[in-house]
This record gives structure tokens, sequence and C-alpha cells, in this order.
């Protein structure tokens, strides 16, 4: 199979760079699944119903959520009806919404996705590897799932290092999303799981993570409360990473960094050109 997968789209510009860049990717690569985080994708905080939507039309086929899951205070109720939208796996019992789906895409195979909050750094929920166990004890790879996608939604590298190499041999990617910039360790770990420490946001990089810049400098020199933050509003940029499994196995077999569009250096799958 060949996944894509994006990281947190940050408003207007992020939303813009998937919904006009992804339909034709999705062709010119032939993708067969794409997992986006879109935690960030109303304005930078939360999403709603409409936006879900736009980015499931214009080629997703799941969407994984974050620590600003709940912003959108309408994303507590139409998660109910929206089977592809997962949230943290690890909130308590209780929360509304699902923490994994098993999504099944246009060709036919079934894609685990399951979405998972780190501890460190953030405000802590249940144990995520004691989640990721539970979900894919639910549906394993090759007996029940084709891929297995975890998005690791966190802040410190050292705690998705970890899952990935808990999870090596029984997820096809383990991906970190959260910190809004790409990293460049992507790798096909020694049991054959694709790993990335963080994908990148889908939005402005003239930005501080997403965000106009002027309202988080003067937070950083003043350190008195000030305006809102507000998503910038130039060009999106697509950050993530591509990956081609083995369909046996499940695992992956290639991978590689996206990166299109405006202020980063470029980056495709060559392999699939
Ligand atoms: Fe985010
Ligand atoms: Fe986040």
């Amino acid at each position: 199979m060949r996944l894509l997968f994006l990281g947190d789209i940050v408003g207007r510009p992020g939303r813009k760079a998937v919904t006009e860049r992804l339909p034709a990717l999705r062709e010119r690569w032939c993708l067969d699944c794409v997992v986006i985080n879109g935690e960030n994708a109303a304005g930078g905080f939360g999403i709603t119903e409409a936006i879900c939507d736009e980015i499931l039309a214009a080629g997703a086929d799941a969407i994984t959520l974050g620590n600003h899951a709940w912003d959108q205070r309408e994303a507590l109720v139409f998660i109910e009806r929206q089977t592809r939208l997962i949230r943290p796996a690890n909130y308590p019992p209780g929360a509304p919404g699902r923490g994994a789906g098993l999504i099944e895409t246009a060709k036919g195979n079934r894609v685990l996705v399951t979405n998972l909050l780190g501890r460190i750094f953030m405000d802590a929920l249940d144990d995520p590897f004691a989640a990721a166990d539970r979900e894919i004890a639910r549906c394993p790879l090759r007996e029940v799932a084709d891929a297995v996608v975890v998005d690791i939604h966190a802040e410190a590298t050292s705690e998705k290092q970890a899952l990935g190499y808990y999870l090596d041999g029984r997820a096809t990617l383990v991906i970190g999303t959260h910190t809004h910039v790409p990293t460049s360790d992507g790798r096909v770990l020694p049991g054959g799981t694709a790993f990335l420490s963080d994908a990148g946001m889908c939005g402005d990089y003239d930005s501080v993570l997403g965000m106009h810049k002027d309202e988080p400098i003067r937070r950083f020199l003043q350190k008195t409360p000030g305006s809102r933050l507000e998503a910038a509003s130039g060009e999106g940029a697509l950050s993530g990473f591509a990956v081609q499994t083995d369909d046996c196995t499940g695992l992956a077999l290639r991978v590689a960094p996206v990166r299109i569009g405006p202020h980063l250096e470029q980056a495709s799958p060559g392999f699939w050109d």
C-alpha cells in the first residue's frame, strides 16, 4: 500500500494547501490511504464539522486530533457521528468519539488509525503505551488490519521514539505530531515499522508554529498576556511522510519525507514518480 501522512493542518493556509494539492497528489502517487492531523484546522484551534468534511472531501481517509481536539466545542458532538475523525485513545473512559478506527479505503484495504497523546510537558492523560497495546490488540496487523497507523501527538521526541520502538513490528507507521516542526529522522525501524519524530505542519511556515509572528514574539519579550494568537495568513505548505508498505507483512518497505510549498526545502518520494 501507499500511505501518506500529513502533519497538523493549521488554519486557512493549511486547509488551502491540502484542498488544492492533495487531490492531484492522490492521483499522481496512486495513494491508497491518506491520514492527516486536523487538530489546528479551525483558525489554529480545533476542528469544525464543515472543515472536517472539507478535508475528507479533499482526499483524507482519516483525520487525527491532539490536545486541541475540543477547542471547537461542536467537535464534542459531531465526533460521535464522524467515524473517520479519531481523537486520542488515552482519554479517560467516557470521552466522546473514538480513539481508533478501522478505516476502509477506496480499494477495500482496512487501515487501523489510532491517535495517542504524550504525557511529557503536556496535560497528562492515561498511559499512551497501554492505550496503543489495547487498540492494536483489537485489530492486529495482518490478522485484521492491512496497515496500522499510530499518530503520537506529543512534545517530547524521547517519548515518541520510545513508542516507535515499543510498537516496532506491530504498527506500519508510528509518526509524531504536535510540534509543527518537521524532523529529518524518518526511517524504517529494525522490526519494519516506519517512524518519524514529527511530521511538521500543513500551514504557513512564515510564522511561529503556524501563527502570526508578532504576538508570540511579544509574549516572549514582555511576559504579559496580550491579544489572541491568530493563524498566519500567507501561502501554506504541506509537510508529512510517505510510506510504501509490503502487502504481505503490512510493514514498511520504504519511507520518504514530503514537503511541498513555500519556505521549506522541497521533498517528495522519488520511488512513486
Ligand atoms: Fe498542532
Ligand atoms: Fe498539539
